[in-house]
């Protein structure tokens, strides 16, 4: 059977079924289809699962080690039911999954449920559990998103050798648990683990803890807290093997050359992940793939065919949801006859581990290879906010690049307590070009961790209030140093 559409979207994750959903609002005849589960890997096995589990080990690490300071007498050891813990977990990303299911079938979205693959560049080959049928389209929508990358030795059986889909989905805390790859998701998985008590050893390659992923000073906040919270860290550390005896794995690593042992119940593979392009048939229709295996696209995520579009993890980094949803709406508006093209200023990127990492635009020498030779650096500690002192939440800083001359933010860079909400105006302020004054004139509500941007600005500019800050001298007139200083009363 052959059903024609105006827009065929395959995959229904976040850059998926957004691209479904602005389609029809825009009157096209739009079918989306997917394999597995409504809300791709975002709503069902990654972004929301994540955070819920690491929503509730910090919600339990605050119950342990900071309700105690506050007055509460906490009898004994909080005991973990995983088992409802992930079923809780699971209730949330039903009902996520399921409002994206009520949103398609409101907007007239045809779902269909089965594996698709291009047969031409006109016509897809649907297989599904009723057999098969054919989708004939004018535009096709590709956003069939990403999957983990494996290395020789660790195969992912998800028994010993864990992806974060297992590791989201334990019937038990692990008591020893080996992560290899110091990274987005490692580090994440780390901390809620860690805080559920399980031992963990992080393995990681490069010299340094998400390395090219974060703001290296903030890093180092984090480096400290997982410590704390009991994770070990090895770096320059390069997984090999591992053989299981019994329920014991040990695993082999190598170090400047030497190679070296550990003993656990249960590895993390979090070394990257893969676009999913390799089972579209889209080599038999020539549509061009990078070396990765990323879709090539233009500016308006078009392929090399004009009525073919890629959006989301298949288009290349950066791999995060909310860039596949924006690029999702773009191409639905293209599709519509709109002058869009993909010029965004920055993308937002949140690392959810404690205290969390979030950052927008360019770190300093991204700044400086971008022509802003000379740059006004400042910082404003989350320990002199006063929000922050009665959250207990007050490791990390909010940092801000701007350019000397002109005082236009270039980046901000957040270590600290609800640094995911935080950088939203950071994204805000970027885009529309605004100049460190215009956050620091900007009244901020008190108290609030959201002061803590105004400030950040005002000790860019050299006068925050409520840290000390130093003279600058001619030299230094570039970056203002914050030092700590006791948080706003009133
Ligand atoms: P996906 O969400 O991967 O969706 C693609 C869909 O296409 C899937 O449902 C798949 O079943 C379907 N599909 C694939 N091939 C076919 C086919 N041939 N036929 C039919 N259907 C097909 N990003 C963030 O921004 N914030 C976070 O906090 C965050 N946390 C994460 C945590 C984890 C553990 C993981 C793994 C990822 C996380 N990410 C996060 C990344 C985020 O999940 C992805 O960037 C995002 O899901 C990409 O969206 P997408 O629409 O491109 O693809
Ligand atoms: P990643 O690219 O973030 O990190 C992988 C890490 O593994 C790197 O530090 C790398 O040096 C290391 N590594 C590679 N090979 C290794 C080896 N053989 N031994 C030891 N270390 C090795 O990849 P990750 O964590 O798998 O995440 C994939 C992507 O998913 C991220 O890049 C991000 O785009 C997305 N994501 C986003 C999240 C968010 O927005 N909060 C959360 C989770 C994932």
């Amino acid at each position: 059977m052959t059903k024609n559409f105006d827009v065929c979207v395959i995959g229904a994750g976040p850059g998926g079924y957004v691209a479904a959903i602005r389609s029809a609002q825009l009157g096209f005849k739009t079918v989306v289809i997917e394999r597995e589960y409504l809300g791709g890997v975002c709503l069902n096995v990654g972004c929301i699962p994540s955070k819920a589990m690491i929503t509730a080990a910090h919600f339990l690490h605050r119950l342990e080690h900071q309700a105690p300071e506050m007055g509460f007498e906490i009898p004994g050891k909080t005991k973990v039911n995983m088992k409802k813990l992930v079923s809780w977990k699971q209730s949330v990303c039903d009902r996520m999954s399921g409002g994206v299911a009520q949103l398609l079938k409101g907007n007239q979205v045809e779902v269909i449920s089965g594996e698709a693959e291009f047969k031409d560049e006109k016509n897809l080959k649907v297989k599904g559990k009723d057999g098969e049928s054919v989708i004939q389209a004018k535009h096709f929508i590709i956003a069939t998103g990403s999957r983990p990358i494996e290395i020789p030795g660790f195969a992912i059986d998800e028994k010993n050798v864990l992806s974060s889909t297992g590791a989201l989905a334990l019937d038990e805390v692990p008591k020893k648990l080996v992560v290899i790859g110091g990274g987005y998701i490692g580090l994440e998985i780390s901390s809620y683990l860690a805080k559920l008590g399980s031992e963990v050893t992080v393995l990681e390659a490069m010299p340094a803890l998400l390395s090219g992923a974060a703001d290296p000073e903030c890093v180092q906040v984090v480096a400290r807290k997982l410590k704390k919270t009991g994770v070990e860290v090895h770096l320059k550390a390069k997984a090999k093997s591992f053989k299981a005896s019994g329920k014991t794995l040990e695993v082999t690593y190598e170090i400047d050359g030497k190679s070296q042992t550990l003993k656990a119940d249960k590895i993390l593979l979090t070394v990257g992940r893969k676009p999913n392009s390799d089972q579209l048939g889209l080599k038999k229709i020539g549509v061009q793939i990078d070396e990765k295996g990323f879709i090539k696209t233009n500016a308006q995520r078009k392929t090399n065919f004009p009525h073919i579009f890629a959006i989301g993890d298949i288009a290349g980094q950066p791999m995060l949801a909310h860039k596949a949803s924006h690029e999702g709406v773009m191409v639905a508006e293209i599709i519509s006859g709109q002058n869009r093209v993909y010029d965004a200023k920055t993308v937002p990127a949140v690392i959810f581990v404690d205290p969390e990492i979030a950052s927008a635009g360019w770190t300093e020498e991204e700044a400086k290879a971008n022509g802003h030779k000379e740059l006004k650096i400042g910082k404003f500690p989350f320990a002199a906010n006063g929000r922050a002192v009665s959250m207990l939440e007050t490791d990390g800083f909010v940092k801000m690049i701007a350019d000397a001359k002109t005082h236009v933010l270039l980046g901000v860079h957040i270590v600290g307590p609800e640094a995911s909400n935080l950088i939203s105006e950071a994204v805000l302020a970027i885009e529309m070009g605004a100049r460190l004054e215009d956050l620091a004139l900007t009244i901020h509500p008190h108290p609030t961790l959201g002061e803590t941007m105004m400030e950040a600005a005002e000790a860019t500019l050299g006068h925050a209030i409520h840290v000390i800050q130093r003279p600058l001298t001619a030299k230094k007139s570039a970056t203002a140093e914050a030092s700590q200083s006791p948080s706003r009363v009133h």
